[in-house]
């Protein structure tokens, strides 16, 4: 008897969805990977997200970069090499051949007897590529509510948020928290009690004209769509730049977003109890509009 019946419902769970194990590509009701593999039973894993535009994968140097970096940060060998994973990723998505995709890919510290320690360098890589429809104009017309968690980002010297590592259990807890009181993501403070980030994006405020981001050293992923504002923010001259805030100062933000490589940036319009009028501000739509472009570029 099945114990858990809802399982059978992957088709429909994931249409128009591929998955390449190890460079094969299966549907995603054949995509099966062992229970014995480290990534399922330890979150002993690396991983990017990113998406395909006219399909072409957004950024992709840079993810490949971040993937490498994180599996040195968790000292983790890549057995792959980076053209390897990058002919997976591209035969990936052209077998999906749709306008828009998500793309994931993971690699996984792979399999060995069970017992945290690690006895042979190996790997597991799952590439997972589904049509992308544009997420709800509302969000980028109206902005979204973010609350300040009660749950701490991970300390850089426990597991370093700079990895993008499999193991999101923190973030996971600070969402379900989060939607329970309905509110759209949340946004975590470090031990020393400054902002870090949101469960899947950066977080920027804007006060007097300055747009801020916290350091990297506050304990974050250095996201990508980031290192591009901060770029577009030179460039365009644009004031301000990393600098630690607390969560008091966040909440006298004029305007603030997060920022993702799959949504790009997003306003906020809400803080808790505290709306942020008139969101998207302008600061924040000259920002979106110069994204758009570096986009289309
Ligand atoms: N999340 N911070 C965290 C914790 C993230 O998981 C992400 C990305 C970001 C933004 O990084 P980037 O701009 O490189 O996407 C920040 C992806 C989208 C995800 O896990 O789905």
């Amino acid at each position: 008897m099945a114990m858990n019946p809802k399982n059978k419902n992957i088709k429909d769970l994931f249409p128009r969805t591929l998955v390449n194990i190890n460079g094969e590509i299966y549907p995603p009701e054949a995509a099966n990977i062992s229970v014995f593999d480290r990534g399922f039973l330890y979150g002993d894993s690396v991983y990017e997200v990113t998406k395909t535009i006219k399909g072409k994968c957004l950024f992709l140097e840079e993810h490949l970069d971040r993937l490498y970096n994180s599996a040195e940060l968790i000292a983790m060998p890549v057995l792959f090499t980076r053209a390897e994973i990058k002919k997976e990723i591209e035969k990936t998505v052209k077998a999906l051949d749709v306008d828009q995709a998500y793309v994931r890919f993971v690699v996984t510290r792979g399999i060995t007897p069970i017992g945290l320690d690690v006895q042979t360098e190996q790997n597991n890589m799952v590439i997972v590529v589904k049509e992308y429809p544009d997420y709800p104009a509302w969000w980028y017309e109206k902005g979204v509510s973010v609350c300040i968690s009660s749950f701490l980002r991970n300390d850089p010297k426990a597991t370093d948020p700079n990895a993008k590592s499999g193991n999101y259990l923190n973030n996971v807890l600070a969402l379900l928290d989060a939607r329970k009181k309905e509110f759209f993501d949340a946004v975590m403070t470090n031990k020393d009690g400054f902002i870090t980030e949101g469960t899947t994006n950066n977080i920027w405020m804007i006060k007097n004209g300055e747009i801020l981001t916290p350091p990297l050293k506050a304990g974050l992923l250095k996201g990508i769509t980031r290192d591009k504002i901060l770029d577009i923010m030179k460039k365009e001259k644009f004031k301000g730049g990393e600098k630690n805030f607390t969560p008091a100062e966040f909440l006298e933000a004029d305007e603030a977003f997060f920022t993702s490589s799959t949504k790009g940036i997003v306003p906020i319009c809400q803080i808790n109890e505290k709306i942020l009028q008139n969101t998207p501000g302008p600061i924040t739509k000259k920002l979106m509009t110069s994204y758009e472009k570096l986009l289309k570029a």
